[in-house]
Order: C-alpha cells, then sequence, then structure tokens
C-alpha cells in the first residue's frame, strides 16, 4: 500500500499532465471560441482517459498576438474564455475528478497594452517605470539573442512615449519586466497567491531563464539570478505545501540543475535535451543518440523531477542538435521551407512529423511514459491528429480539439467562420476520420494505446519515483532500460527501428530473473527471464516488472 508521506506529498511525480489551450479544446457557449464551460463539460473525458494533471496554457485576458502569452491582467479571465467564476467551477469540477491544475504564469514580460506599462512609458516618475527595463541610448547588437529569428529583429525597441528603448526578449509588443525591482517581485507573489487561492496546484513557469535575468539592468550585471526561483519557491511552499513549479528551461545539460536547486527551487523542469535527442533517435531508427541524452542528465534531487513530453504547442526545438543531425530530422519530419521554424525546428504536429505511422506514433507514447519522468501530453496527439501549415507561425499544431464527426469536429456550434481557428477538416487527418468518438470504438486506435499505456504506468511507481539506468542491448535499434524503486523494478524494451529483432540484454539483471509482461504493443510469447532473448516486432515495446513480490496495490 503506497500510504507513506513522501508518495503523496510529491505528487507530481508520477503525475500524468495534459497541456491545453482552453480556447481550442471545447466551445461551451457556441460562440466559436472553446471556453471554461466547455472544458468544464469535457472533464469526464481527461479522467477517464486517465490524465492526473491539466496545464492550461495562459487564459488572462489579452490583445491576444501571441497565443495569450502577452497578458493584460493577471487577476482575471479573458471574457472571451469565460469569468472568473467559471474558472471556480472548472476548479472546483476538476477536483472533483481527482485533477490537479497548473496554470501558466508568465511573468517574463506583459503585454504592451497592460496598464503598467502604458503608465510606465508614459511618465517616467510612475511608480511602474522600473518594472521594466529601459535604455537612453540604443545598446549595442540589439539584434543579438532574439527568440524568434525571422520574425523579431531586436530586443530593444524605441518607444517615443518613453523617449527610451525597453528590453524585450520576445515580440516588441511583450516587454520584459525587471525582476530586480522587489515591488515587481512582490505583485509576481500576490499574482501566485491568487490562483492558489482558486485552487490551483502550481504554475508554469514560462520561459524562466528569461524570467529571472537581468541584462541591462544597470548595478545588476553580477545579481544572482537563481535568488529569484527560491524566492518564489519558498513562497509557494508557505502558501501551498504541495503545490509545484515546473519550468521551461531549454538551457545546456551543464545549466540544468541550477533550475532545481537543493530542491529548494523548481520541482519540474522539462526535459527539451532528451526531447531532441528523441526524434533524432527516431529518425535514425537507432537507440544511441537516446542513450547518450539519458546518460548525460544530472542527477537530481529528491524533490526534483523531469517533465518529459513530445511535443508541444510550439515548434519542436532542435537547436541543440548539430546542424547535420538537424538536417536529418528536417529530412524526415518536416521537409518542406514552410514545415520549418525559426531556423531551428518544426511546426508540426507529432502524428505528422511521424509521417502517420500508427506504430511509431505508439512507440513514441511508450517512451514518453517509460522514460525517467512525469510524463506531459500535448493535447490532440493521443488522437494523433495533425496540423494546419496554412496557419502562421506556430499556430499550425493548435488547431481546435476533434471531439466527433459532427460539423466543425463537435469543438463547436458557431458558423464555420466564427471559429477562433479552422478545425482541420478532409484528409487523413481531419475530424471526419479522425475524432474522440471514432477513435474510442476503435479499439487500434492510437487513442486506445495512449489510454492504455496510461493506466499501466500509473501501476508502475517506479518509472516515476525510481532510480533508473539504461541496460545494454545487443541490437542497436534497441534502448532497454531499468527503473528500481522499493524492491520492485520496471525494465522496458523499444524497438526503434522498422524491422522486427530479437534482443538481448547485457546487464538487466545481475542474475536471470524472472519477469512479468505488463504491456506490449502487439502480442508476443512470453519470455522466462532477463537472460532470455526478447522478440521485438518493428517499432515493437514491451514493458515488464522484475518478478519479486509483487505490487499489492
Ligand atoms: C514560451 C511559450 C511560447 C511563448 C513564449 C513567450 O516559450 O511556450 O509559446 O511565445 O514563451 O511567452
Amino acid at each position: 500500500m503506497r500510504t507513506d508521506r513522501t508518495v503523496r506529498d510529491l505528487w507530481y511525480k508520477d503525475a500524468i499532465v495534459y497541456g491545453l489551450d482552453v480556447e481550442t479544446f471545447a466551445d461551451g457557449d457556441g460562440d466559436g471560441v472553446g471556453d471554461f464551460k466547455g472544458l468544464t463539460e469535457r472533464l469526464g473525458y481527461l479522467a477517464g482517459l486517465g490524465v492526473s494533471c491539466l496545464w492550461l496554457m495562459p487564459f488572462y485576458p489579452t490583445p491576444n498576438r501571441d497565443n495569450g502569452y502577452d497578458i493584460t491582467d493577471y487577476y482575471d479571465v479573458d471574457p472571451r474564455l469565460g469569468t472568473l467564476g467559471d474558472f471556480v467551477q472548472f476548479s472546483h469540477e476538476a477536483k472533483g475528478y481527482g485533477l490537479r491544475v497548473v496554470v501558466d504564469l508568465v511573468l517574463n514580460h506583459t503585454s504592451d497594452e497592460h496598464p503598467w506599462f502604458q503608465a510606465a512609458r508614459k511618465d517616467p516618475k510612475s511608480p511602474y517605470r522600473d518594472w521594466y527595463v529601459w535604455a537612453k541610448k540604443k545598446p549595442p547588437h540589439p539584434e543579438k539573442g532574439v527568440v524568434f529569428p525571422g520574425v523579431q529583429k531586436t530586443i530593444w525597441t524605441w518607444d517615443r512615449a518613453a523617449r527610451a528603448y525597453y528590453y524585450h526578449r520576445f515580440y516588441d509588443f511583450q516587454p520584459d519586466l525587471n525582476v530586480t525591482t522587489p515591488a515587481v517581485r512582490e505583485e509576481m507573489q500576490r499574482i501566485m497567491g491568487f490562483w492558489l487561492q482558486l485552487g490551483v496546484s502550481g504554475f508554469r513557469v514560462d520561459a524562466a531563464p528569461f524570467l529571472i535575468e537581468s541584462y541591462g539592468v544597470p548595478g545588476h550585471e553580477k545579481d544572482d539570478p537563481f535568488v529569484h526561483l527560491k524566492e518564489m519557491h519558498d513562497f509557494l511552499s508557505w502558501r501551498e505545501g504541495d503545490a509545484v513549479m515546473l519550468a521551461e528551461a531549454n538551457v545546456g545539460t551543464d545549466k540544468l540543475l541550477d533550475y532545481f536547486g537543493d530542491g529548494d527551487r523548481m520541482q519540474l523542469l522539462y526535459n527539451f535535451p532528451v526531447n531532441q535527442q528523441l526524434f533524432l533517435a527516431l529518425v535514425r531508427g537507432e537507440a544511441a543518440p537516446l542513450v547518450k541524452a539519458l546518460k548525460e542528465l544530472p542527477p537530481l534531487p529528491e524533490a526534483g523531477q523531469w517533465a518529459t513530453f513530445l511535443r508541444n504547442a510550439d515548434e519542436i526545438d532542435l537547436g541543440r542538435l548539430s546542424d547535420e543531425e538537424r538536417a536529418e530530422v528536417y529530412a524526415a519530419c518536416g521537409p518542406e521551407k514552410s514545415m520549418q521554424l525559426y531556423d531551428r525546428g518544426v511546426r508540426r504536429r507529432l502524428a505528422p512529423m511521424l509521417n502517420g505511422d500508427s506504430r511509431k506514433i505508439a512507440l513514441a507514447f511508450s517512451l514518453l511514459f517509460s522514460l525517467p519522468g512525469t510524463p506531459i501530453v500535448y493535447y490532440g496527439d493521443e488522437l494523433g491528429m495533425g496540423d494546419d501549415l496554412s496557419l502562421p507561425e506556430r499556430n499550425s499544431v493548435r488547431t481546435p480539439m476533434q471531439w466527433s464527426g459532427e460539423v466543425n469536429g463537435g469543438f463547436s456550434t458557431a458558423p464555420r467562420d466564427k471559429l477562433v481557428r479552422p478545425v482541420i477538416s478532409g484528409g487523413p487527418y481531419g475530424y471526419e476520420n479522425l475524432n474522440v468518438v471514432w477513435a474510442q470504438r476503435d479499439l487500434d486506435s492510437t487513442l486506445n494505446k495512449v489510454e492504455r499505456l496510461m493506466r499501466t504506468y500509473k501501476q508502475c511507481p517506479e518509472l516515476g519515483w525510481g532510480k533508473w539506468r539504461t541496460v545494454e542491448a545487443d541490437s542497436p535499434a534497441v534502448l532497454a532500460h531499468r527503473s528500481d524503486w522499493r524492491n520492485e523494478s520496471i525494465l522496458v524494451v523499444h524497438n526503434l527501428g522498422q524491422s522486427p529483432c530479437t534482443v538481448t540484454l547485457k546487464d538487466a539483471a545481475e542474475e536471470p530473473t524472472r519477469v512479468v509482461e505488463l504491456i506490449s504493443d502487439g502480442a508476443y510469447q512470453d519470455i522466462l527471464d532477463t537472460a532470455h532473448p526478447i522478440l521485438l516486432e518493428g517499432y515493437g515495446y514491451r514493458w515488464f516488472r522484475l518478478a519479486g513480490k509483487g505490487r499489492p496495490d
């Protein structure tokens, strides 16, 4: 029985997170825009799927020029999506389903239409002036460090009213907040406190490395940026003991640990290094890139955890691959220029990146759930949804959820031209063929495979909690790894190649140990023990528990 305190307190260690944008998930009032009412009505689907935590992308008032990541009020819900009352109703009902909610915390920058920025630019004596980062003279190399190359030209933009340049890591309509100003940090805590009070279990910390940098603020060049993360952590734990922060920090492997500290900063960090190598490995049909990435991960403090993901609402960032490696992934997953973005990534969804090959998609999900960490699923990927490359930049992967074969894919009853974004229609990814209703009826659908993987993951706390290591396999196509926790062990093998193979594991266990198979991509004959050759179909996967006492729960 899992009754001890740590397991329950560190709930995120074996959670299943589902990331969604309220705007494109379900429209409850028929105006063409997803909303909290629609989302609340779909909680049964999410709970039934096996999800345990929702991550909501920004739903705050916004001019919506960067998918809501440009906020004008941190203490409200965008009127298109509902009211604060709707949020509380949603949060209450989510709790009833046993679902936790984590919300996006976008504090690196505001919208330029935010009243703070408007006050700051118009009056140099405004108390809000120091909330942003200004320079009287144009700083050198303002083109260096842009996040959206090809679309964004500079990180310093002249403001006529302020008679100064303001600093913005992202688009010019997203001025950076000045984290060195104490009042800004106080306000950040007030925002966190507000949403905690409304029932959330934590935050996805947007753009963490930029949030804490104090670049351009005179006198603060030598500040230790990580102090801010500790401050946020302490505040969070005083207010809500088990609340967490999931940080977006796409940094080099040598910098990852800085975000965890001694377990006193962020609890979860997206595993960007593994994400990039995972796709390289899938493209090559070889385990080596993934094995290398896994081996390079630093050991985490007890409270720390990796957040494993396949795709998210942005382009897949391949910026840390070598030019040749990136070219390989482009060639296989996004060969046309229109599929690539910002000189570093692919703006396609998971299924089209894997050529719609259902075996390969299932393999990717098996990796997602079994690799060390907490899995995050991006809405619609559990169906194998496609993308719409006619939409600009990253909007290609942000089309409405496909619920049924009814008009607008069941997303909304509004006339088609009123939809927030077109629903994908026609072809193999169109809602007519690909939707929740059909996928639930088809036992072989990606949705049903994902659901079974989730169920199995939930019965394997070793994967979220355990000490893991890769296992040596005598086939270059096979990734094998093992997780141990409290005298229980899970062993997982994946064949990244397209041809069937039989693999023998060299160091799966000290001596041949009997195994029980938990889940696989097909029907295999049982193997006797860890020394036994293991058959795997092309793109096959098999999860085993090493025989011991067996799990009572
Ligand atoms: C994060 C988000 C991205 C957004 C950016 C600026 O990277 O994932 O969508 O554009 O932050 O807030």
